[in-house]
């Protein structure tokens, strides 16, 4: 193996304990919902939660395939304490954007050197920026063109 084998177990390790805080996270703000979009949204945030769980695992999966010890932390819990379904969503967004930019780290370090991880990270990457960009699209206001953007 052509890469640094510590770098990527340590970068997967902190990959398991991103979607191990937004297993929390989730599941968390799934019971905080309330009023009209109550049910589609904890419907959504509760599938985040599950597939948070999946993504854990499948790093979990490649930091053993490469030898290493899986991690028993978990990431850092953002929360504002606001439980306006926009501010759960900004957070999510935050949380989102956090776990693409760890995968691009893996794919940078193993591009061209590992087809297994690198195929991982690619394919994590399309994940979650597809859930960055539900989220994204949920913080749009209908009648209105362009992407959401943050303000901090
Ligand atoms: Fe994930
Ligand atoms: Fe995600």
């Amino acid at each position: 193996m052509d890469f640094d084998k510590e770098k990527a177990i340590a970068l997967l390790n902190k990959i398991m304990e991103l979607e191990l805080a937004g297993v929390v996270r989730y599941t968390h703000y799934s019971l905080m919902v309330y009023g009209y979009n109550r049910i589609p949204v904890v419907e959504w945030l509760k599938k985040e939660a599950e597939e948070g769980l999946l993504h854990a695992h499948k790093a979990g999966e490649l930091v053993t395939f490469l030898g290493g010890y899986p991690s028993l932390s978990i990431g850092p819990l953002l929360e504002t304490h606001h439980h306006d379904i926009g501010d759960i969503l900004r957070e999510s967004l935050a949380h989102e954007g956090e776990a693409s930019a760890a995968y691009y780290q893996l794919l940078e370090l193993t591009q061209g050197k590992s087809v297994i991880l690198e195929d991982y990270a690619r394919t994590l990457i399309v994940e979650e920026e597809m859930h960055a960009d539900e989220v994204n699209k949920m913080l749009r206001r209908t009648g209105k063109t362009g992407v959401y953007e943050p303000s901090k």
